[in-house]
């Protein structure tokens, strides 16, 4: 990463001279950010993840999949952690957001507290969430990654700026991939954040469409596999549907971080048509088959992607603020 952000500035057309220091890059994060302010800001971040993990199991994928919508919705700036007052409907009460868990936002809450007993008034929540999202999918098998730091917490938490920017299960291919270059992320950063499925869960009413009456030809999704379909549709009936019910979104090995979610859609066991979509299109299948062909190479990938992932629409410096809560702005 460092090679592609390190940008060289030319003086007098032929001498090259990087325009930021080492270790920090062009947007002003850097490894050492809180040396001296918090040094052991990764400790207390890990010590307080690891206990909420043990405690729910549910935390990491509730937590990675917030991350996420945050960095999309205003860059990642920890507004999607915002609570609604009655002058403003946040982010996070979205109708897109009404699923997302309390346990992802526990994690964040309980690490910001943590923090302030310790090295009050200096770690951002958006650094929170970077570093806890980490830690939560190396504990659950994922990859490491070391994280920059630096990120500055947002001032805007508005519902209204949500619609367009989050994905969704019915948008085609070149819909997504364009979603995702607005953000500045590669087609190949999709199909490897993608991967964040193989941990999680859905509600039924994200692949219902899939396993009922799903074109006037077939009843089920062809592309599904149907002994999979039929098998959702006992938890998702037609008649009587608990909205509250949801289906694991990796169905091999649903609680560990690995490539098996691509493995899955080479045997029409994607959950969401957004996920079986992937293997199918030519822009996207080439991707698939590498990804399951070597776990090593998603994880090298996925932590590429979520480096470049945790860096949209950042705000450093003097922009935004530091938040004393993470739920709500300083005024
Ligand atoms: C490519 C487009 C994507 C679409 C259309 C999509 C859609 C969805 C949907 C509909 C759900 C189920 C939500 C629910 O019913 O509660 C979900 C869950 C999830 N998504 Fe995505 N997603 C996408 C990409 C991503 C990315 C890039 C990540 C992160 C790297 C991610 C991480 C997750 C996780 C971890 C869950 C499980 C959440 C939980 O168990 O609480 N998704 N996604
Ligand atoms: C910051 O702390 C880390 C870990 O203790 C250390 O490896 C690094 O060299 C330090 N950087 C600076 C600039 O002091
Ligand atoms: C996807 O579904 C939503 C409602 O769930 C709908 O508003 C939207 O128009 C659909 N988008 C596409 C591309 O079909
Ligand atoms: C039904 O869906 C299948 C698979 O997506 C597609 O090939 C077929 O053309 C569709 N049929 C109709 C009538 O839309």
């Amino acid at each position: 990463m460092d090679r592609v952000q390190l940008c060289l500035t030319p003086i007098f057309f032929l001498v090259l001279v990087p325009c930021v220091a080492r270790g920090t890059n062009a947007l002003g994060l850097s490894y050492d950010f809180y040396n001296k302010t918090c040094p052991n800001v990764e400790k207390i971040i890990h010590n307080v993840v690891s206990q909420k993990l043990l405690e729910a199991p549910v935390t990491a994928a509730g937590a990675l999949r917030i991350f996420f919508h945050d960095c999309f919705v205003e860059g990642c700036d920890a507004s999607v952690l915002i609570a609604s007052r009655e002058s403003n409907k946040a982010e996070r009460d979205a109708e897109i957001n009404l699923s997302l868990p309390g346990d992802g936002y526990d994690v964040f809450f309980r690490a910001k507290r943590a923090l302030e007993l310790q090295c009050p008034g200096f770690v951002s929540c958006a650094d929170v969430m970077a570093i806890a999202t980490r830690d939560l999918v190396n504990l659950v098998g994922g990859p490491r990654w070391e994280v920059k730091k630096g990120r500055r917490d947002g001032l805007i938490s508005k519902a209204s700026r949500v619609d367009g920017n989050l994905p969704q299960v019915n948008q085609t291919i070149p819909q997504l991939i364009s979603l995702f270059k607005s953000k500045g992320l590669s087609t190949m950063d999709m199909v490897a954040l993608s991967g964040g499925h193989t941990i999680g869960f859905s509600h039924c009413k994200e692949f219902m469409p899939r396993i009922y009456g799903y074109n006037s030809t077939f009843d089920i999704d062809p592309t599904m596999n149907q002994e999979y379909a039929r098998t959702l549709r006992s938890p998702c009936p037609q008649r009587h549907l608990d909205p509250t019910v949801v289906a694991l979104n990796d169905v091999t090995t649903p609680f560990i971080f690995d490539n098996a979610y691509y493995h899955n859609l080479k045997k029409g066991l994607g959950l969401l048509a957004s996920d079986q979509m992937l293997v199918l299109d030519p822009l996207t299948r080439g991707y698939v088959d590498m990804m399951a062909a070597d776990q090593q190479l998603f994880f090298n990938y996925f932590v590429e992607s979520m480096i470049k992932l945790g860096q949209v629409g950042v705000k450093t410096g003097s922009d935004g603020e530091i938040r004393r809560r993470c739920d709500s702005f300083n005024n």
